[in-house]
């Protein structure tokens, strides 16, 4: 029977340097978007792609992500009492979607580091990995889209979006070949380099916060050491995997906001609430009053 995706593994346990001071004692993932935290938008895609089993690496400071997904009595009670039945179900539902479990990263030594510490709760099968301050919009879930190119594939696949040369500094870059017949989305991978310069990227397909990984990958990070930063990159590790078996890029479909950077966070916020019912026509007015 061809293997299938059950798990996905939300890594948060970075010290988000990039959002501070906001982030100096509030986890990056808990940024609202409108008024919805950021990691609840790639939980929901989780939900949506068929996932139901979620385990989150926590950090230091980072119980408020815990306390979000947990049941809220008080809160509960409260909107009960005051007969606010759309905002109870919204709450409930959080904690309903799913099981939640969460293992603690007690140094942040990497991305690679992050994903290795959920090997018990992952178990011997293939997962997801999934950044929680990378909000893709699109009409079919982005993860869904890699779960059914899984079935076809049975190998790691590493979502991944065209940058501008100027941006490819910030990312882990593909060198491969299209593979055929997938309308030129997915990429048979021969490298990852991690942050190059724009002179040595070897292509302009960044590596993006989703991931399908084979269980063998927690072998290999296990041998990786520190790279750049001082920290197991995720990157160093595939590189290792690739010389063991086949490992996929794909170019999916829709679009990404970088919202654990500033400028990424308040393009996705402006988007995000003119689409919104109940506030893009008042919002819209208002930056039209601008007149930037
Ligand atoms: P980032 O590279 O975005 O790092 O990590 P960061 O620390 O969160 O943010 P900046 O760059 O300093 O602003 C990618 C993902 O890996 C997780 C982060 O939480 C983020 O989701 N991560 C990173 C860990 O869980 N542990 C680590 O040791 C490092």
């Amino acid at each position: 029977m061809p293997l299938q995706i059950a798990k996905a593994v939300f890594p948060a346990a970075g010290l988000g340097t990039r959002f501070l001071p906001a982030t100096k004692a509030q986890p990056k993932e808990m940024l609202p978007l409108v008024d919805k935290p950021l990691i609840q938008y790639v939980i929901e895609e989780a939900v949506a792609s068929g996932i139901r089993n979620i385990t989150i690496i926590t950090g230091r400071g980072k119980n408020a992500i815990e306390d979000h997904f947990d049941v809220s009595y008080e809160l509960e009670h409260v909107l009960e009492l005051r007969g606010k039945q759309d905002q109870l179900n919204e709450v409930r539902q959080i904690s309903n979607m799913i099981n939640f479990s969460y293992v603690r990263q007690k140094e942040a030594l990497g991305l690679g580091h992050a994903i290795l510490v959920s090997r018990d709760a992952v178990g011997n099968e293939p997962f997801a990995v999934m950044l929680g301050d990378d909000i893709i919009d699109s009409e079919v879930p982005c993860l869904r889209q890699m779960m059914d190119l899984f079935e076809k594939l049975q190998a790691s696949i590493i979502a991944t979006c065209e940058v501008p040369k100027s941006e490819i500094s910030h990312y882990g870059v593909i060198r491969g070949y299209p593979v055929d017949g997938f309308n030129g989305r997915v990429v048979r991978v021969q490298d990852v380099v991690e942050k190059p310069s724009a002179a040595e990227a070897p292509s302009n397909l960044a590596i993006i916060g989703r991931y399908i990984l084979m269980p063998e990958i927690f072998g290999v990070l296990e041998k990786t050491a520190s790279g750049k930063g001082n920290e197991i990159q995720l990157t160093d590790a595939i590189r290792l995997l690739l010389e063991q078996q086949p490992v996929y890029a794909y170019m999916f479909q829709g679009t990404r906001y970088d919202a654990g950077d500033k400028l990424g966070f308040l393009k996705a916020t402006v988007e995000f609430a003119l689409r919104r019912a109940d506030l893009g026509a008042e919002f819209k007015q208002y930056l039209k009053s601008l007149k930037l």
